[in-house]
């Protein structure tokens, strides 16, 4: 299979049309038998249930080529039970898991031509969704869904690869405490849009929000969870039932203690223990493990030790076990990588 002609090593995170997509339809209590298609525009009733009362749940995964020129992806499984639990939470039919599994799959391989050539520094971003399509206009949810699967190649999530980033501490919160932060939903990106915006205009890359309820701990940013390195060598992340259960962080846990013998815990963290820590890291599927040198609270800046210009060592190690065991250069724990055959 020829790859496309495309400048891999010069991509950022954007949309870039491929030539099939995966879709499936929901109606009278039952998904229709779904496939693929070349057509990208989706047409939907003018009041559809997403478009009024934003009924949508996603899911976030990539395709890397391996050194020895597989086409893989990391757990298609912990996707497809997120996406069971966020499609619960918004009262939507859910897309069984076996078939969410082979339609990313089905949507990659037809795909192969945009997965980026391994080393390039690219990889094909999956971005499977479903919303409620059919005509709503009393708060209620759609009597029918459509569920889909994108592929587009991406580089770097942060401009800058990967040099550390400078966040600040938010005044909005994203997330409440019996809320929906724990799910993959539209909704918790749109709220986080003025944030973001005002973060950047402010010449920060993105925003720590701390918990709604007390404000004194941490939580995630608006599409990674965070990552911290004592000054001991011990890889803590927070535990929190409002920040979104990133499959990246859990791996990473595993890797600490596994693959390099750290010590690693997830558990509460207060904001005021962040300056002590040694190095700090956002991680997730488009983030990767993308290293912070700088947090801002008001003014007051809290400078980790690794600094501005490099990850931090124990981050580094982190990045480099992980990404190896995605691209094949590492071998995976059992169940980690689904070949696309
Ligand atoms: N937190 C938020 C808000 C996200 O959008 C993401 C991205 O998916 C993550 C964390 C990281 O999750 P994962 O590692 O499963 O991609
Ligand atoms: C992902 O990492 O897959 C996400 O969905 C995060 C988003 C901010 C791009």
């Amino acid at each position: 299979m020829e790859k496309k002609n495309i400048d891999w090593a010069n991509l950022g995170f954007g949309y870039l049309k491929t030539d099939y997509r995966y879709v499936s339809n929901f109606k009278d209590g039952a998904w229709d038998e779904g496939g693929l298609t070349t057509d990208d525009m989706v047409t939907i009733n003018e009041c559809a249930g997403v478009l009024q009362y934003a009924q949508t749940v996603f899911e976030g995964m990539k395709a890397y080529t391996t050194e020895d020129g597989r086409i893989v992806t990391f757990r298609p499984d912990l996707n497809a039970e997120r996406m069971e639990n966020s499609a619960k939470r918004l009262e939507m039919p859910v897309f069984p898991q076996d078939r969410f599994i082979e339609a990313v799959v089905e949507t990659i391989k037809a795909n192969a031509a945009y997965v980026p050539p391994f080393g390039s520094g690219a990889t094909l971003y999956v971005r499977p969704y479903m919303f409620g399509s059919n005509p709503v206009i009393g708060v209620k949810p759609a009597d029918e869904y459509q569920f889909r699967v994108f592929t587009t190649p991406v580089g770097p999530y942060f401009k800058g690869g990967i040099k550390p980033l400078t966040i600040r501490v938010s005044d909005f919160d994203r997330a409440a405490p019996h809320g929906t932060g724990h799910i993959k939903a539209g909704l918790n990106y749109a709220m986080s849009l003025h944030a973001i915006v005002d973060a950047h205009n402010q010449g920060f890359d993105e925003n720590m929000y701390l918990d709604a309820q007390t404000r004194t701990k941490v939580e995630e940013t608006g599409g990674a969870n965070f990552l911290f390195v004592t000054k001991d060598g011990k890889v803590v992340t927070p535990k929190s039932n409002s920040i979104l259960p990133s499959i990246t962080r859990r791996s990473l846990i595993y890797v600490a203690k596994e693959y390099l013998g750290l010590e690693a815990e997830e558990r509460e963290i207060y904001f005021d223990e962040v300056k002590d820590f040694a190095e700090c890291g956002l991680c997730g599927t488009a983030a990767v493990i993308s290293p912070v040198g700088k947090i801002v609270d008001h003014g007051k800046e809290i400078c980790f030790p690794s600094g501005m210009t490099e990850m931090g060592p124990i981050t580094k190690k982190l990045y480099d076990t992980l990404t190896g065991i995605q691209m094949g250069r590492i071998e995976a724990p059992e169940g980690w990588l689904k070949v696309i055959e």
